[in-house]
């Protein structure tokens, strides 16, 4: 391992516990409710901060080898659950909370658990809404807005995310 790799780890080690993930650049952790992460999770803070946040009670649980890029923003005010091997694009959101409410007649659940399956591929600018689930191994086009929840192995685009075709899959392939 390289100075600048253990440096990074320090810091993860210092943010995130004895995973040490690897972080580089601005990384915000708001660390109120729980947050578990597996093992390889690597951040990178710059040009644009990431900022990760777990409410008081919520859960946030990242799994194995996730890559999480510049200007990102996850925030777990009921449950976040992603995946092993997933890749979040530049830039994109992922909070499982509306915080305010529309109107009067707005009485449901503010906060909705958000699941990202294993060897997803966010796209930059994304944004994942509240409830959704993305399945095993597909991918959300760049600049998409995810509302509804997307099926294993497709890819999904748009504004709000629509699938776009399936995706060939073989057992047990990662994503590189
Ligand atoms: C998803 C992506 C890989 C698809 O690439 P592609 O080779 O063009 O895919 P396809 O040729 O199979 O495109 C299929 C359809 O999806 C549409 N599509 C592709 N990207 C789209 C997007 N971001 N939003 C909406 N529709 C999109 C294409 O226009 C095409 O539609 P058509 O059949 O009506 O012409 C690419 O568009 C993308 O979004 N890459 C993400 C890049 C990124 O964010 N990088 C940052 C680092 S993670």
């Amino acid at each position: 391992m390289g100075i600048k790799t253990a440096l990074y780890k320090l810091k993860g080690f210092y943010k995130f516990g004895k995973t040490a993930p690897k972080l580089r650049g601005k990384v915000f952790v708001n660390k109120f409710g729980a947050i578990k992460v597996g093992k390889n999770l690597s951040i990178v803070g710059h040009p644009w901060a990431v900022q990760i946040t777990s409410t008081m009670g919520a859960n946030l649980i990242i799994g194995n080898n996730v890559y999480v890029n510049a200007g990102v923003g996850i925030a777990a005010n009921k449950e976040i659950v992603i995946g092993d091997n997933v890749k979040i694009g530049p830039r994109t959101s992922i909070f499982d909370s509306n915080y305010h409410r529309m109107d009067c007649a707005d009485k449901g659940e503010l906060s909705k658990r958000i699941t990202i399956g294993n060897n997803v591929w966010i796209g930059a600018d994304c944004t994942i809404l509240p409830g959704v689930t993305i399945g095993d191994n597909s991918v959300i086009a760049a600049k998409s807005t995810v509302n509804k929840d997307v099926p294993n192995n497709v890819l999904a685009g748009g504004s709000p995310a629509k699938v776009i075709r399936e995706l060939e899959i073989e057992d047990g392939w990662v994503r590189d």
